[in-house]
């Protein structure tokens, strides 16, 4: 059994864009500047969002992290997003989801510039991502086919099945993974919280995706010998024996799996850093873009 280290891959990505900046600079270039729009307090969000803050910082990129308060109206969030689609200084920015009942999602999502969408979340970026046109691809996808790629895990023909019709993770999962492309080639089975004898499929695939969300939902038992395993899943699950009071774990019970799995991500330290990783790549290839206009 082999682990995708997915924090070791990320640092290889991270020093690889790293080295591009350096390039830039010494061009007299504008170095690449990602913002971040946080709504509220949540601490998994503030999370996320100060570890891709921290990611600018370490490769070089110009960062700027907007914190609003949790009672932000739909028209100041829009606002803000409106000013930062119009400053040319900015490169790439996303807006932090979940959000505040108050907001609505898809207005949020519509209102950012397509050009600036580093998340891959418009409709236009999406739809240029099922025609397999150039575009922003949402990052945690992106992430994933990326460590496929780099552990040079045969896809082609295989089984593949995606856990999660989600349109940040399972839905792009789906579709990126049937396209002719690299990591990609597979005939793709998407589950979902409504499927009917789920571990009769989960048993059949070469690869599973696991983005479902409940943790520790797929176990040893519903997997076949040598299947390869994708965890997006992350979870507080209280733990007594943690000075935090609660550990991480993913949407796969790792103990039973890993003992099957021929390569399987860890939780912390898998999909996570690769998602940010691919933030980080997308906004390069925004400055670039934006160079050659
Ligand atoms: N919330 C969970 N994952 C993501 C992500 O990739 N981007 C944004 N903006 N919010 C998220």
């Amino acid at each position: 059994m082999t682990i995708l280290d997915g924090k070791k891959v990320s640092n290889d990505i991270k020093n690889e864009i790293a080295d591009q900046v350096k390039a830039m600079v010494a061009k007299g270039e504008k170095v690449p500047h990602l913002a971040a729009i946080l709504v509220g307090s949540d601490g998994a969000s503030m999370t996320y969002v100060n570890a891709k803050v921290k990611a600018c910082e370490k490769i070089g990129f110009n960062s700027t992290l907007i914190e609003l308060p949790e009672y932000t109206s739909e028209d100041e969030l829009l606002q803000k997003i409106n000013e930062l689609n119009t400053n040319d200084d900015i490169d790439g920015f996303i807006v932090q989801l979940p959000l505040p009942d108050q907001i609505d999602e898809q207005k949020v999502l519509m209102a950012i510039h397509p050009d600036k969408d580093v998340d891959g979340f418009h409709p236009t970026n999406v739809g240029r991502m099922a025609l397999d046109l150039p575009t922003f691809l949402p990052a945690t996808p992106y992430g994933i086919m990326e460590l496929l790629e780099r552990y040079q895990i045969e896809t082609s023909g295989k089984n593949v099945v995606v856990m999660g019709r989600s349109h940040i993770v399972g839905r792009p999962m789906s579709i990126l993974m049937s396209q002719k492309r690299k990591a990609g080639d597979a005939t793709v089975t998407v589950v979902h919280s409504r499927s009917k004898n789920l571990a009769d499929i989960t048993r059949e695939a070469d690869i599973i995706v696991a983005a479902i969300g409940i943790s520790e939902f797929l176990t040893g038992d519903m997997v076949k010998e040598d299947v390869v395993v994708i965890d997006v899943g992350i979870t507080r699950v209280p733990d007594a024996t943690k000075a935090n009071g609660y550990r991480l774990a993913g949407d796969v019970h790792f103990e039973s799996v890993s003992k099957k799995a021929s390569y399987i991500t860890p939780v912390p330290g898998g999909v996570g850093p690769m998602t940010i990783a691919m933030l980080l790549k997308n906004t390069l290839l925004s400055r670039e873009r934006r160079n050659q206009n």
